[in-house]
């Protein structure tokens, strides 16, 4: 039967499924250390550098850990088609920091963290919900059950760590531009994913010879989670609540 389940242990399974998936996964994880980097570089609040240093700190670790799934089973990483990906393509559509603006030498704005806080609330709601997903069918598999539950953890407090600062900005009175950003950012992200997630299967469709029958099933899913998203699960990636595990990103990151 298909299920998250058996997609993702035929993925495993395949060598050139596996280091496409790993490769897109890794490229995200350095994409977002990179950003994380240069936005503790160039924030002036000195109480949230050295958290948004550990988040970027934390996203490289990932990248690295994803590369070292593949080389584990003797595999190099291959170029991820601009298709698949979904940093880069938030990017293009003037969600969160733009890179162009990363690289200048110029402090950040208040509105540039509330920004680069929304984005990182709405992208580590799927970061998390994505790990939580792969330690439901990996987290007792001999070869990557660490990894995955390693990340999934380091993103649930990434996750934690941003409803904890956009609600100190809410309470001191940036409530209604939050909202605001939250609803933008989500609706583009919604839509992102669905792009990403079609083209991801096309790919591994090609490579996993999927019956037209199968990949159908499997793209007519990706839709209804799609119109599912836009009519209400929108919702739980624009709201802000007390996390459950305070000052996530206030040790050094875990070697
Ligand atoms: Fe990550
Ligand atoms: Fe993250």
């Amino acid at each position: 039967m298909l299920s998250a389940r058996s997609l993702f242990q035929e993925i495993h399974d395949n060598d050139d499924a596996f280091r496409l998936f790993c490769s897109i996964a890794a490229k995200g994880e350095d994409q977002g250390g990179w950003e994380n980097g240069r936005i503790a570089a160039l924030v002036t609040d000195q109480e949230l550098a050295p958290k948004i240093a550990r988040h970027g700190a934390d996203e490289e670790k990932h990248g690295r850990i994803f590369n070292a799934l593949l080389h584990k089973r003797g595999l190099h990483p291959v170029d991820v088609p601009d298709s698949t990906d979904y940093t880069m393509l938030l990017e293009r559509q003037g969600i969160g920091l733009a890179h162009a603006r990363l690289r200048r030498e110029e402090p950040l704005t208040d509105h540039d963290v509330l920004v680069y806080l929304a984005h990182s609330r709405v992208t580590e709601q799927r970061a998390a919900e994505q790990m939580r997903l792969l330690v439901g069918v990996f987290g007792t598999h001999p070869d990557i059950s660490r990894a995955v539950r390693m990340i999934s953890a380091d993103e649930d407090n990434h996750l934690a760590y941003c409803h904890e600062e956009l609600l100190r900005l809410a309470a001191a009175g940036h409530g209604r531009e939050i909202l605001d950003v939250l609803h933008r950012t989500a609706h583009a992200e919604i839509r992102t994913y669905r792009d990403v997630s079609l083209a991801v299967m096309a790919r591994m469709g090609d490579i996993l010879r999927w019956s037209k029958p199968k990949a159908a099933v499997l793209a007519l899913g990706i839709h209804l989670t799609y119109l599912y998203d836009r009519l209400l699960g929108w919702r739980r990636m624009t709201t802000l609540s007390t996390p459950a595990i305070p000052n996530a990103l206030g040790e050094p990151a875990r070697a």
